[in-house]
């Protein structure tokens, strides 16, 4: 069976990770690609990590470049390219220079690997994703973002501390967008199969979901330098995982919705079924009111980034 090709954009924390996370679990070829002023700094992590194959026992081709030739066909391409923010600063706050990363990096793509499933992972996330969406004219199954995997597996991590259970019992979702408005579903989590809410007091949920939804927050506090990476960059090895290997998995992206939920056109986190053609479909539930509410402000808060943005780099 030929192996997949994978292409990552972007040779940072979060990219140069990506590419570990895949390589280990032998997704397939690699290629990590960044921008001309890198030098040949991506070449060196590609032939690095290439180096590990011996000791770690995987099988794969790993190649580090600044041009897109390499990257031709690809069938998957992660796009992590962009600046990162630091204490202090909003994923928001990274929306005009990371449109513009973005915008260039989705119009390589379009011309070289006109066939890949997209996913990005730059930040504000939610804009971010749409934006690569109108850019590079694919059908909106094959563009979407990896957020609600890693707000998820914050999520799934506080738990199994505060139970002191394994965070293999722990099943969750999250939905909304990947900020401050996320919206964290405790109909929809359990832990051995077990509603949380009989293993666990309201105040003490909220305090969890709270602590979930400012958990980039947390880490770029600590690191001040930047924002977080192995935990980004195995959530979207994970998507990677499910479009090579057709899993269908069921996790939440930032998939793009129209009917669905009454979006109106926008990417927003939902659970999605995820194979080999990408976004093989929106899950629907039906929201109680509160989470409903919460997932509508969530939504108006997406909305209001995308507009913006489309102002910056469309004044017209
Ligand atoms: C985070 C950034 C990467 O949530 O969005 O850590």
């Amino acid at each position: 069976m030929a192996r997949s090709k994978i292409t990552i954009v972007g040779a940072g924390n979060v990219g140069a990770t990506c590419a570990h996370w895949c390589a280990a679990a032998e997704l397939g070829d690699i290629v990590l690609v960044d921008i001309p002023a890198t030098g040949d700094m991506p070449k060196g992590k590609a032939l690095d990590l290439l180096q590990s194959s011996p000791i770690v026992g995987f099988d794969a081709c790993i190649v580090g470049t600044t041009e897109y030739g390499p990257t031709s066909n690809s069938d998957v391409v992660v796009i992590t390219a962009g600046i990162p923010r630091k204490p202090g600063m909003s994923r928001d706050d990274l929306l005009s220079t990371n449109a513009r990363i973005v915008s260039s990096v989705a119009e390589q793509v379009k011309a070289t690997s006109p066939n890949a499933v997209i996913i990005v992972v730059s930040n504000p996330l939610d804009a971010m994703v749409q934006r690569v969406w109108q850019v590079s004219g694919f059908p909106a199954h094959r563009v979407m973002g990896q957020a609600g995997v890693l707000d998820t597996a914050r999520y799934r991590t506080f738990l199994a501390m505060e139970l002191g259970v394994s965070v293999e019992d722990v099943s969750a979702l999250l939905m909304g967008g990947h900020g401050d408005t996320m919206v964290p579903m405790p109909s929809c989590t359990s832990v051995g199969g077990i509603p949380v809410s009989r293993l666990l007091g309201a105040d003490r949920l909220a305090a969890i979901v709270d602590r979930a939804r400012n958990g980039g927050a947390e880490i770029v506090n600590l690191l001040k330098t930047g924002s977080a990476y192995y935990a980004p960059a195995a959530a979207t090895a994970q998507m990677v995982e499910a479009i090579v290997r057709d899993k269908r998995r069921l996790i939440p992206c930032a998939a793009y919705c129209d009917r669905e939920y009454g979006v109106g056109g926008y990417y927003v986190g939902v659970p999605v079924i995820l194979g080999a053609r990408g976004v093989e479909k929106v899950v629907e539930l039906e929201l109680d009111a509160r989470e409903s509410a919460d997932f509508r402000k969530s939504v108006d808060a997406v909305r209001a980034l995308v507009q913006t943005m489309n102002q910056l780099v469309d004044p017209s």
